[in-house]
């Protein structure tokens, strides 16, 4: 506390320059240079006290998480109204995500404790079994939330949220790549396992519903999709570096791309980020520019497939996400078009009657810098006609075309977006108290703080805001293996095996290391390391009623030995009705085996009836599949 309170002592000054300007019609006047200096002032005095504040939300020793487990990071302290008095498995790998990528930058030891409690909980919590099921075939890695000492909670809740284990499996990979760049890559083999089952929980169950970020809507949702798609590449990548493989991952990533440019309506130049679900909302939402920023890698430039920040179809959505809070919220009324506003999750948003979210001003000025970035490394901003209103609104009379570094228009270009996304972090500033809390939500009509308080999201999407406009960017995702799309997509999933991993030891000393030289291993494109397994998808056509599950069990370990209870669950993904009542899975089998296979009907109450004999049976011998050359087979059945 008391190096928090010496802060307040320096910073006061400065935060008087930023903060109690309500008004509107003065905001609007505010030129360019003097947002910058009050973002600057803003920056400076609020960044200690996030770190501060957000630490102090982690167990077991932050000062505002007492009771909470070693490396449960509490969302905020709230206990009521709201009660965010749990740890939630997206929020928590969102802000090790950001710890990681700080700690990647500027060594602490203190945060590498903190990295290390985090891994620690996330093996224990793995499993953890809960009301979306258990680790034995991944479905419990797909609960929302659990109490603040790693038990499950039982409450009625929106389960299962499939983006949880992807967004974990990357904030552990980031981590891994730090100790494997600084040869200690044992130390990472013992983190793998961990990683393994969040990668084999994406690959199995990413083509299935679950609810959405804002745990309101059961359907598929951009960011989780995006987030599925980058932890697998990743995951490919980070495997081979560990002389490892991760099949799965390299099988599934492009059909999770593939089905991620469905999310876009060209008509309305955004993303609609809620498909296959019943809504009634305009899918204009936060979700997608959280995909855009939490799936940036420099190294694919303006990218499309992949969203990157500054690709013209992540601009086209960031204008369309924007304008549709300028009309709803009374604080943004009179501020001009083209001029940053307060933003929220969507307009139709009812939650405290639906107000701004500190983080989404944040996350929307961070889409600009990781944008501002990209455009001044590869010295040139290209303008396209999906792109063009985007640029419209910041430099009036601007055309398409390719403006290179050496010219004036490259330069109104980043001069204007710097001001503009300035402004999104203005306006949080303006509606930040004088001690620098972040809550969730500060109010439409007013700005005054609103719902959870010291929201560790908020502090954490603050500071990644404020290392991007300072130029620090994280490593990227390997993004450049895996964005080029197939000509078709495909329901591929892939039937994973899951074990509960042991805490990794984490030897002492483990600090920078720069001269240790890991030669990165090539990240593997095909699946032709030893050729042991066949990816074998089993397709059946069985009607079954609401409640049913289809199984197939079998002779070989893959299939569980006939064990019914270790049968592996198909996919009814690709059910389209009675007419095509489709299940499928892939499951990758040793090469050669004679396998014999029935498939079950499973009731909801565990119930199963088997098929009639005889048994089916299948060699496995694979062919090599063209795109990622792994050895493939199918077997088409009819259920009898
Ligand atoms: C690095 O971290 C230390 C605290 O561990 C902090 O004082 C310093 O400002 C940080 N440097 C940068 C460049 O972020
Ligand atoms: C599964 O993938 C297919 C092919 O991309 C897509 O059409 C379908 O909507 C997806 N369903 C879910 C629930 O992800
Ligand atoms: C199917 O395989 C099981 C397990 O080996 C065996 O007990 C059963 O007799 C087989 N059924 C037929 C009809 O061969
Ligand atoms: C099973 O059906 C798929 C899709 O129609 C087809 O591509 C595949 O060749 C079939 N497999 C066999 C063994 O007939």
């Amino acid at each position: 506390m008391h190096a928090l309170s010496s802060i307040f002592v320096l910073g006061s000054c400065a935060v008087q320059t930023v903060l109690g300007r309500p008004d509107a019609a003065l905001r609007t006047k505010r030129d360019g240079a003097i947002v910058k200096r009050s973002v600057d002032s803003f920056i400076q005095t609020e960044t200690p006290i996030a770190w501060e504040k957000l630490l102090c939300n982690i167990g077991s020793s932050g000062c505002a998480a007492s009771g909470a487990a070693s490396g449960a990071v509490v969302a905020s302290p709230s206990k009521q109204e709201p009660d965010y008095w749990y740890t939630w498995t997206r929020d928590s790998a969102l802000v090790l995500t950001g710890i990681a990528d700080s700690f990647s930058q500027n060594y602490s030891a203190s945060l590498q404790g903190t990295i290390q409690n985090y891994i620690t909980a996330t093996a224990k919590l793995q499993g953890v079994s809960n009301p979306s099921g258990s680790l034995s075939d991944g479905t419990g890695l797909g609960e929302a939330k659990f109490n603040v000492d790693l038990t499950a909670f039982t409450g009625d809740w929106g389960r299962p949220q499939r983006d949880g284990p992807p967004l974990r499996a990357i904030a552990l990979t980031r981590y891994s790549k730090w100790l494997i760049q600084n040869g200690y890559t044992d130390t990472a083999k013992a983190v793998w396992p961990v990683i393994q089952n969040d990668l084999a929980y994406t690959a199995q169950y990413w083509n299935e519903t679950g609810f959405d970020l804002w745990e309101e809507i059961k359907g598929s949702s951009f960011f989780a999709v995006g987030s599925a798609h980058r932890a697998l590449v990743e995951g490919a990548d980070l495997a081979a570096q560990l002389g490892t493989e991760c099949r799965a991952c390299i099988t599934v990533a492009p059909q999770v791309l593939c089905f991620l440019q469905t999310f876009w309506n060209p008509n309305g130049g955004f993303v609609v980020s809620n498909i296959n679900g019943g809504q009634s909302r305009s899918g204009k939402d936060l979700d997608s520019i959280l995909t855009s920023i939490h799936t940036f890698d420099p190294s694919v430039g303006c990218d499309a497939n992949t969203f990157q920040p500054c690709s013209d179809k992540a601009l086209s959505n960031h204008k369309v996400y924007v304008d549709s809070f300028r009309s709803v919220y009374g604080i943004n009324s009179g501020i001009a078009a083209g001029k940053a506003v307060a933003v929220g999750r969507y307009s139709e948003d009812v939650y405290y009657n639906g107000n701004p979210w500190y983080l989404a001003n944040f996350a929307a000025a961070e889409q600009l810098y990781d944008a501002i970035f990209v455009w001044k490394k590869d010295g040139s901003i290209k303008v396209t006609d999906l792109s063009l209103a985007f640029f419209k609104d910041l430099v009036p009379g601007i055309a398409t075309g390719t403006y290179d570094s050496a010219s004036t228009t490259f330069t109104s270009i980043i001069n204007a977006v710097s001001a503009y996304a300035d402004g999104f972090i203005d306006i949080a500033s303006q509606h930040t108290p004088s001690n620098g809390a972040l809550a969730e939500q500060y109010s439409r009509d007013n700005g005054s703080p609103l719902s959870a308080a010291d929201l560790t999201w908020s502090y954490a999407a603050f500071l990644s805001a404020a290392d991007r406009r300072a130029g620090i960017v994280p490593d990227g995702w390997s993004a450049e293996n895996g964005n080029t799309l197939p000509s078709t997509c495909e329901r591929t999933q892939v039937a994973g095996t899951y074990a509960q991993a042991a805490a990794p030891s984490f030897p002492p000393s483990q600090t920078p290391n720069p001269s240790a030289d890991p030669a990165p291993a090539p990240f593997p494109t095909t699946c032709a390391a030893d050729d042991s397994a066949v990816y074998v998808q089993f397709n059946s056509k069985v009607v079954t009623k609401l409640g049913q599950n289809v199984k197939v069990v079998g002779s070989v370990a893959e299939l569980g030995k006939w064990d019914v209870k270790k049968a592996v669950p198909l996919s009814a993904s690709g059910y389209t009705g009675d007419s095509n009542p489709l299940w499928s899975i892939t499951v990758p089998i040793a090469k050669g085996s004679s396998v014999q296979y029935k498939y079950i009907r499973v009731e909801s109450d565990g119930t199963v009836t088997w098929e009639s004999d005889p048994n089916r049976t299948v060699t496995v011998s694979g062919v090599k599949t063209e795109g990622t050359g792994c050895l493939a087979q199918s077997v088409n059945d009819t259920w009898r």
